[in-house]
């Protein structure tokens, strides 16, 4: 799991820093924020653009705290947080619209967050509702637990998690997360674990030890 949350923080740094980069967003809509900790969006997206803006949403009043405390903007940038349920898609739109301007490319970011929708709350709807507010040119970034690498491990991992946490566990296959991006142009090199996303430095593999699929996609 450690590892795994590791490799899944630099895919983050790696995806924010192609998309502020080479793509050229200026918005952010990360959902599912965590603990503030190393290379948190705003801070890889204004380090290649200043002028970025980023709405963090989480539902847990504890991250917010964090948040507001440990995380604050470039003076050209601007960051807003937001209490709010991933599954509230309307009030994280409509509370976002107060910085984004959904009129121009927005990434959503859904990093290592929809392993907390069960399949009762339709995770697919919820994206569905999130690509439709924002226009062609927009993005969507996203890492889920996996339950296709080291399947018994991953299994085990789920029921524990399930049964003593309140945030519930659903690690999905690398189709299944695949799904996700129906309708989007996957960028290369698609569903991959996250630390073969794009790796920082290539030619000298990578090695794999995440069960955590991440990828990145346009939306045409
Ligand atoms: C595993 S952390 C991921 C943090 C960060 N995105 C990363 O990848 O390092 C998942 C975060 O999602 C938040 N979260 C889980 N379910 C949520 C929901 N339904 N609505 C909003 N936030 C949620 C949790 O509070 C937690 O902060």
């Amino acid at each position: 799991m450690a590892t795994g949350a590791r490799a899944n923080r630099q895919f983050l740094a790696r995806a924010v820093r192609h998309l502020a980069g080479e793509a050229g967003i200026r918005q952010f809509l990360d959902i599912g924020t965590g603990i503030p900790t190393a290379n948190n969006t705003h801070e890889v997206a204004q380090s290649v653009a200043p002028d970025s803006r980023i709405v963090y949403v989480d539902h847990d009043p504890i991250v917010l705290l964090h948040a507001r405390a440990l995380l604050s903007s470039s003076d050209a940038g601007q960051i807003d947080y937001l209490d709010a349920d991933l599954r509230d898609t309307g009030q994280i739109l409509e509370q976002a619209s107060g910085i984004l301007d959904f009129s121009r490319p927005v990434a959503i970011m859904l990093i290592a967050i929809l392993h907390a929708i069960g399949d009762d709350d339709d995770p697919y709807e919820i994206v569905a509702r999130l690509l439709e507010a924002v226009p062609a040119g927009s993005y969507l970034a996203l890492s889920h637990g996996a339950s296709d690498i080291d399947a018994e491990q991953m299994a085990e991992v789920a029921a524990r998690i399930n049964r003593l946490s309140q945030q519930k566990f659903t690690p999905r296959s690398r189709a299944e997360v695949t799904r996700f991006f129906d309708g989007l142009e996957l960028l290369e090199p698609g569903v991959v674990r996250v630390e073969e996303w794009r790796p920082a430095v290539s030619g000298f593999g990578v090695p794999k030890q995440s069960a955590m699929w991440g990828a990145v996609a346009r939306k045409t």
